[in-house]
């Protein structure tokens, strides 16, 4: 792939190497101007004026509607804006599993989520007296599909997975998880936070009810993300919030909403956020096309991978053989220091990574550690940012 840090104004104005994109991505010149492009040339409130102005802003809101529906396959009046894959699975908790669930119920989850996708089915238990049950992991990391098949039973209402682990890269086979999710009549919501930004994710051959994600991990401005609510569910859900811009009729009593994507997306549209995310698109689809950005990432996982592991002090966690195929992270820990130390020692090398349990506990303690490092890769890492990560690392001790 070729090289395009020179895009990225902040990788360009710092000496260090950035490796923490599985938390967020750096920005493009190209996203940044069409932020402000939407603020100095069109900004309007999209979907009310009628002025040009006005229907310039709705045009370009719904421009990257559509864009953003191409990129995973779906219509786009199944493309929900929201604010990020955090509030992606909240509206399905409370918009449509609230109503759905009761006692003896269960909502199937896995022993890999982030706490984004675990918090909100806590709650959801709690008030409905569903059940949490979860699908576990093997001892290489990856998700025990055999048990996946027998936990998953007419019990089960909902499947609510991640499509890959934010720790440990594990892919999950969402595809195979859906077709015995609605073989039991149960909906399967995706949190795609982690791989829609890394590969090309088609929700009609995952074929899942709701899919969610995030704009600021794949180039995208923050404040933005995106809610995948298949055509025949979205009757039965109730739109999170009740306002303007999502109603057709209000009497001093009642209203009639209105035909989808508007009536989930009540209030005033995040223009500038949503135009963003679809020059990120446009970005990614240009510069970094999914072929040639996996072979650029599994390349440097595989190299951080091989290096890590000759250091006899230094544990590597997940599915190695096949992060080193498709990965875009490593974890790991270094024996004897805690991950903040070591990560405090790698920014003064000039490296910067994340440490601590990257907000999935139950799992950190399902591996062993209370914290571990984490350098993650993207479209605008070089072999030499993880040559001064491995360097740094074998000089640590
Ligand atoms: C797998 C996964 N799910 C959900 C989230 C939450 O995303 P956000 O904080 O952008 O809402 C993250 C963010 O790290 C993630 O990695």
């Amino acid at each position: 792939m070729k090289n395009i840090k020179k895009d990225f104004p902040l990788l360009m104005a710092q000496e260090s190497s950035y490796l923490d994109s599985a938390s967020t991505t750096q920005k493009p010149q190209h996203v940044i101007d069409a932020v402000v492009n939407s603020y100095t040339k069109y900004n309007a409130n999209p979907g009310r004026g009628i002025y040009d102005l006005a229907e310039q802003a709705t045009k370009e809101y719904e421009d990257a509607r559509k864009a953003v529906a191409e990129f995973i396959g779906a219509q786009p009046s199944e493309i929900i804006f929201v604010r990020g894959a955090t509030e992606g699975i909240n509206y399905i908790a409370h918009g449509w599993a609230r109503d759905h669930l009761k006692k003896g119920d269960e909502i199937v989850l896995s022993q890999l989520e982030h706490h984004a996708n675990l918090l909100p089915w806590q709650r959801i238990a709690k008030e409905t007296g569903a059940e949490l049950v979860f699908i576990p992991i093997l001892q290489n990391g990856m998700l025990d599909m055999k048990a996946a098949e027998k936990l998953i039973t007419p019990n089960t209402k909902l499947v609510a997975i991640t499509h890959e682990s934010n720790v440990i890269g594990t892919p999950v086979d969402v595809t195979a998880i859906t077709k015995r999710a609605h073989a039991v009549g149960a909906r399967v919501l995706v949190d795609a936070c982690q791989s829609v930004p890394h590969k090309k994710v088609d929700v009609k051959k995952i074929g899942c009810d709701f899919l969610t994600f995030s704009g600021h991990k794949m180039l995208g401005p923050t404040g933005i993300g995106v809610l995948y609510i298949k055509k025949d569910v979205q009757d039965e859900m109730q739109p999170l919030s009740l306002g303007g811009g999502s109603v057709r009729e209000v009497a001093w009593n009642s209203h009639t909403l209105a035909d989808a994507p508007e009536k989930f997306e009540a209030g005033s549209p995040s223009l500038a956020q949503v135009v963003g995310l679809h020059a990120a698109v446009n970005y990614l689809q240009k510069n970094a096309p999914f072929d040639q950005l996996k072979q650029h990432e599994a390349d440097l996982t595989a190299y951080a991978i091989s290096e890590l592991e000759k250091l006899p002090y230094v544990k590597v966690y997940g599915p190695l053989e096949i992060l080193k195929k498709e990965g875009h992270s490593v974890t790991f820990t270094v024996d004897g220091m805690h991950a903040h130390d070591v990560a405090a020692y790698l920014n003064q090398q000039g490296v910067q990574v994340r440490a601590g349990h990257f907000c999935a506990q139950p799992l950190a303690r399902l591996l062993g550690y209370d914290a571990a490092i984490r350098a993650s890769f993207y479209c605008y890492t070089q072999k030499k940012d993880i040559e001064k990560l491995v360097a740094a690392i074998q000089s640590i001790r």
